[in-house]
Parts: structure tokens; sequence; C-alpha cells
């Protein structure tokens, strides 16, 4: 089974990005974890849409080739940064070519703050509903003060609770994605 993982933040030392590391280091047996990177995507117009830039291919052939999505991301002022928004939005294009439509997708969320990202998590997860993918709405997963739950270069997840949460989190997803 592959998972792809979207990282919202495009910050080199990101705590999203440190729980996407520790993804793919606890991940179940058989489960291959993979990144679509979203920093090259410009800024989403529908003039530049034929044909799409080739990051946005990119990006949607490595949606499309995941068994299950998971979209890990900072709460920007109480929503969704803009970076991926951005991507959400070029990646639903062109129309009826969605690359969100009846996929399997699960929500994460790190933040310094004490909210665990949940503000972000409801909008993206109305987005995800429009855009009728197969969202798992439950299990959460929420990670505040991720600062504190790191090594001291912030790349690893280190806090064994919150270690435990991951690897129950990712189970959940997978079979999510295997009861079709
Ligand atoms: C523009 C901006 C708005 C923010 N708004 C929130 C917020 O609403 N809620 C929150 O918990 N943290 C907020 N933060 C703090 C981020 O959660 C924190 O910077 C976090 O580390 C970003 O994730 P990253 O480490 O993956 O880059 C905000 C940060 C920025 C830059």
């Amino acid at each position: 089974m592959k998972l792809v993982c979207v990282i919202g933040s495009l910050r080199e030392k990101s705590f999203n990005r440190a729980l996407f590391n520790a993804i793919q280091e606890i991940a179940p047996k058989g489960v291959e974890i993979e990144e679509a990177p979203i920093k090259d995507i410009p800024v989403y117009n529908a003039d530049n849409e034929t044909p799409l830039p080739q990051s946005v291919v990119a990006f949607k052939e490595a949606l499309e080739s995941a068994d299950g999505i998971i979209l890990i991301s900072p709460e920007y002022n109480r929503s969704i940064p803009g970076a991926l928004k951005n991507a959400i939005d070029w990646a639903s294009r062109p129309a009826k070519k969605s690359s969100w439509y009846q996929r399997p997708v699960a929500v994460m969320g790190a933040t310094s703050g004490s909210l665990g990202t949940s503000a972000m998590q409801l909008h993206l997860k109305g987005v995800l509903a429009h855009m009728g993918t197969r969202l798992m709405g439950f299990p959460e997963f929420f990670m505040s003060t991720a600062n504190e739950k790191l090594n001291e270069d912030g790349t690893v997840v280190t806090d064994p609770h919150t270690r435990e949460k991951i690897t129950s989190f990712v189970e959940s997803f997978v079979e999510h994605i295997q009861k079709r």
C-alpha cells in the first residue's frame, strides 16, 4: 500500500515535516510513505490551466498514484495555510479531472499553539467533503505544543505518547482505505 503525504508548511524546520518524518519512520509493515511536494506550485490562475504547469502535473500524478492521501498541516489564522489551499485547488482542476474525487483522505496537524490545528482541520474537512473525497472523519489527530515533543533540531518526534497516537492514526487510516 502506498500513502502520499502533503505537507502544508514550506518551512525547512517545519513541525509538520517532523510529523511526516515520524509517519515514515513508524509506518506499518507493507505501507510505503511518500511526499507529494507543493513548494514549486505557482499561485492558481485559471489562465494557466492549459497546459497545466509541470509542478501541478507532478503533484496530481503523485496524488493519483496513492492508495490514500494524508494532509499534514499547520493552522494559519485559524484556517488552512494559503500554499496548501492553493495546491488543493490546482489538483481539483481541470473540471471533471479532479485528483480528489472519491480518494481516501486523512488530515493531521501540528502547531506550537495549544489548540492542535483544530480550526484548520474543520475548514479543511469542509473543503475535502465538497470535493467528494472519501474522508476519514474519525479518529482525529491534533499535535499541540509541537516544539516540546521533538528532538533538539526539530526533525524527530520524540514524545512517546505522540508516537503511539501517530501509529494508531495511520493504522486506522489503512483500515479506512481497505473498507471499500
Ligand atoms: C501567519 C501565521 C498564522 C498563524 N496562526 C496560527 C493559528 O491560528 N493557530 C495556531 O495554532 N498557530 C498559528 N500559527 C503558528 C503556527 O502554528 C506555527 O508557526 C507552526 O510552527 C507552523 O507550522 P510548521 O512548524 O509546520 O511550519 C501561525 C503562524 C503563522 C506564520
